[in-house]
């Protein structure tokens, strides 16, 4: 089979790379891929946004499964654009990606569906949003109703804070139409978990779940980013917990929307927080692969990727065989460049990658780069995803930091403490 992955970062590395060992997969062709993308696939210099060229390369090149990695394309359409043209693709049409892309959307369903949620109340005016606000004993949440690139949700800890995340969204329009309409929510305790399921619709069939590091710094501290690294399987999940995900928050939600009229495709990804007491909460939903989660988990699948796409594509996800795991654990830290994640610098070259060529358990997968000869430069904020594979998480630990430190670019940036919490530390 031809496939064109859609992307160019180190969850699109990871989607090619797995897909690139499956025995049904002749050609990959990437758009706009990266450096290392490059090295597996055909990249085409082509504006992912460009539906009536990609359909035209598709079409040319007898495309046959389009994979969509990220958000923006879902949710300008890209699935109904080549599903019109008969052009077969992994991902929900837009009406199934607004459980990502419209918080108000989100929130509305999970409260008449009995999904659980935090208690939220929507403002798009902000006087009202604000006499609202100031009845509230902090800490609680104000996220836009939007895409933000990750920045829209603002955790508010006394009563500036509150007044000024509300002004900056409804009146300064800092995120332009994204902060039309905010949602202001309870705060949740617990811990986060990456919860990702397959659908075709119907049925949902859970990855393994994964803890992701927003903040850029060691001990959640600094600004939020896209993801700073990723473990898998989560030590503080079992299968009970996993069961009542499933069900209160993965086949219910797939079924709502339906009830709607709106057939979800591709992955549900829930950004839970799991209570003291073991409950899950929906913080939020994305209708795509996590990244940098998709990096760990991918790494970690034993079973061929490809026939589960197809099944979420044409139906029959409940035939399919429980997906099989390698033992052990998988880890992946990200690699930032100077400034990320404000403002990337671009540029500069990247070294150490070939020692790690063929090192046993770890893979680097690559977002930001770019290749020019035998050289890579850096060429976004994430850079590199350093993958490894260890018995223990100790063990993987130990191998994802030896591989960090065979790498080198100016100032690059990365966490210490990713995978830490699986200790208990
Ligand atoms: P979101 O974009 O909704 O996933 O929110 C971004 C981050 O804000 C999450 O990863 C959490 O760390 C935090 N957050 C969001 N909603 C809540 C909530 N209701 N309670 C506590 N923390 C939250
Ligand atoms: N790692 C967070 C995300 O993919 O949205």
């Amino acid at each position: 089979m031809k496939i064109l992955v859609v992307g160019g970062g180190g969850r699109e590395h990871a989607l090619a790379w797995k897909l690139s060992q499956s025995p049904h997969v002749e050609t990959i062709y990437c758009v706009p891929g990266n450096g290392g993308i490059e090295e597996i696939a055909t990249c085409i210099n082509m504006d992912v946004g460009d539906f009536d060229g990609l359909i035209r390369f598709s079409k040319q090149e007898s495309i046959d499964l389009v994979v969509v990695g990220p958000e923006g394309p879902l949710a300008a359409g890209i699935v109904d654009a080549f599903q019109s043209k008969g052009i077969a693709i992994f991902g929900p049409q837009k009406n199934g990606a607004l459980v990502e892309t419209s918080k108000v959307f989100a929130k509305r369903m999970m409260e008449k569906y009995d999904v659980p949620t935090a208690p939220f109340q929507v403002f798009s005016d902000y006087g009202e949003a604000a006499s609202y606000a100031e009845q509230l004993t902090p800490p609680y949440v104000v996220k836009a109703d939007g895409l933000c690139a990750g920045k829209g949700a603002y955790v508010i800890h006394d009563r500036a804070e509150g007044l000024k995340a509300l002004n900056d969204l409804l009146v300064e329009k800092i995120f332009g139409q994204a902060g039309n309409s905010v949602i202001i929510e309870s705060f949740l305790k617990g811990v986060e978990v990456s919860y990702l399921g397959l659908s075709d619709g119907e049925t949902v069939l859970p990855l393994l779940p994964a803890q992701d590091h927003k903040p850029l710094l060691d001990n959640d501290q600094g600004p939020n980013t896209g993801g700073m690294g990723a473990y898998t399987p989560v030590p503080f999940m079992n299968p009970q917990i996993e069961m009542e995900i499933d069900r209160v928050v993965m086949k219910r939600s797939v079924r709502a929307l339906a009830e709607g009229a709106v057939t979800f495709k591709g992955v549900l990804y829930g950004g839970l927080m799991l209570s003291d007491d073991n409950k899950p909460w929906v913080l939020e939903f994305n209708a795509r692969f996590g990244d940098p989660e998709t990096q760990p988990i991918l790494y970690k699948m034993e079973s061929d990727l490809l026939p589960y796409l197809m099944a979420c594509v044409e139906g029959g996800l409940s035939r399919m065989e429980p997906i099989s795991w390698k033992p052990g654990v998988s880890v992946c830290v990200v690699l930032a460049a100077k400034g990320y994640p404000e403002k990337p610098v671009k540029g500069d070259r990247i070294f150490g990658l070939e020692d790690l060529k063929g090192r046993a358990d770890v893979k680097v997968f690559h977002a930001g780069t770019r290749k020019d000869g035998d050289r890579f430069y850096t060429a976004g904020g994430r850079v590199l995803g350093v993958t490894a594979l260890g018995d223990s998480y100790s063990d993987a630990i130990r191998k994802v930091y030896d591989a960090v430190g065979c790498i080198k670019f100016e100032g690059m940036q990365y966490r210490t403490d990713i995978g830490r919490k699986s200790l208990g530390a």
